[in-house]
């Protein structure tokens, strides 16, 4: 019953898909327009044609730094042989369908000229310039699926707390607020610490902010992984189900005692390692040393023992739960970025994968170095050859 409700739910989501997309001096391209239709989109072409620069240019079409979490200086086009930021202003501008009807979305730099240092992108709503990016969230969601992803299991917590906190921010963008804020006290107090100056009324300041923030930031976790887990846990045809658990000492004391309760359990335990934090530097434990652990539900194993390609179906199949949850909390799909796509998943994979898109409705934008490897997909998608620095519609 829960599970029909969900997919009638899903189902009446709108498609969000971009209609024209510009690239003006953004990474290899001079000036590039694509046009298309709400359909999934395909972009093939040899390496370093320049695929997965216009993933990263539709990713910069929702809040945050974008899929590649690049310096604003590091997309503009620079020329051959040039390592440095060139200073030049760089664009990107869509026109995206929205339940709203037709918005155009534009961000990008203004000219700094060689020595400007200006890092903040601006955004464009309609013409009118924003206040800030996050206005974009009320457009567009954007969900991806990268390449350097495939060892996300394997690394070390950092990729995989980053990850978390990405699905966190997708459904609330104020995540980044609130992570921002307790690692900016946390550097504070690392400072303050240093110094040797034990100024208790200025280092439980600043301990009272990290609790508060820490408990904030967990409690978001833990929510977002039940959210996802009833949606990952059963997998989706080949895509097994997945158990996503965010961990680490706030998190767990959360799951036994109140907010409140952590929060002055937080403040004690900061108090009583400031030695040790004013030796080492940082803070012993907090948010910033969580991780997510994630099992294979049908093999009941943690993922980081499952094979290369269980493991992308695995994430494969996280990211299609993530789709369903934020279309199942906004009433919109979420733009689809998958770079690689067809990379480490076999034939059936790679169909299921293209059906799942296709039920769904979401407008992914897909990349490969081979075109017949979405022959699956054809007559049902925007098919683009990408030829460097310049893209061209083929069907
Ligand atoms: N700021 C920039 N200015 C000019 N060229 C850039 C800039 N940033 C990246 N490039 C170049 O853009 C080219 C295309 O990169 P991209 O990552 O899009 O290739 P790709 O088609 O995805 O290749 P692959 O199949 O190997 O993943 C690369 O040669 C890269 O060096
Ligand atoms: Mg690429």
């Amino acid at each position: 019953m829960r599970e029909a409700n969900e997919t009638s739910a899903v189902s009446q989501a709108s498609t969000i898909a971009v209609t024209r997309l510009t690239l003006s001096n953004f990474r290899c391209y001079d000036f590039q327009r694509l046009d298309l239709d709400s359909r999934p989109v395909v972009l093939f072409g040899k390496n370093g044609a320049g695929k997965t620069n216009i993933l990263e240019a539709v990713s910069l079409l929702g809040p945050g730094r974008g899929m590649r979490r690049a310096k604003a200086g590091d997309l503009a086009r620079r020329d051959a042989g040039c390592e440095e930021d060139s200073g030049r202003a760089w664009g990107v501008a869509a026109t995206v369908e929205t339940n709203a009807g037709p918005v155009d979305i534009g961000t990008g730099r203004e000219e700094t000229g060689r020595t400007g240092t200006r890092e903040r992108r601006v955004v464009r709503i309609e013409g009118e310039t924003a206040r800030g990016q996050s206005v974009l969230a009320d457009y567009v969601d954007v969900v991806w699926l990268l390449p350097q992803m495939d060892r996300l299991f394997l690394d070390g917590a950092i990729a995989r707390r980053r990850f978390l906190d990405r699905l966190v921010f997708g459904f609330d963008p104020s995540h980044a607020t609130r992570m921002n804020a307790y690692e900016h006290s946390l550097r504070e107090r690392a400072k303050l610490l240093k110094t040797g100056r034990n100024d208790d009324r200025w280092l439980s300041g600043l301990e009272e902010q990290m609790a508060t923030k820490a408990v904030a930031v967990a409690a978001a976790r833990k929510d977002i992984g039940a959210r996802l887990n009833i949606l990952a846990v059963d997998g989706w045809g080949p895509f097994p189900g997945a158990q996503l658990t965010p961990t680490g000492l706030i998190e767990g004391w959360l799951d036994e005692f109140s907010a409140l309760e952590v929060e002055d359990k937080f403040r004690a335990f900061l108090a009583e390692h400031r030695m040790v934090d004013a030796k080492v530097g940082g803070a012993k434990d907090g948010v910033h040393k969580s991780d997510l652990l994630v099992r294979h539900v049908p093999k009941d194993q943690p993922a980081e023992v499952c094979s290369t390609g269980e493991q992308k179906a695995l994430l494969t199949g996280m990211v299609l739960a993530n789709t369903k949850a934020l279309a199942l909390d906004r009433g919109r799909l979420p733009l689809l970025l998958l770079d690689e796509v067809g990379a480490h998943l076999d034939e059936d994979r790679r169909k299921a994968l293209f059906e799942a898109i296709c039920d769904l409705g979401a407008q992914a934008w897909m990349t490969g170095t081979d075109a017949a490897s979405f022959d699956a997909l054809k007559s049902q998608a925007n098919f683009f050859n990408v030829e460097t620095g310049s893209v061209t519609r083929v069907s």
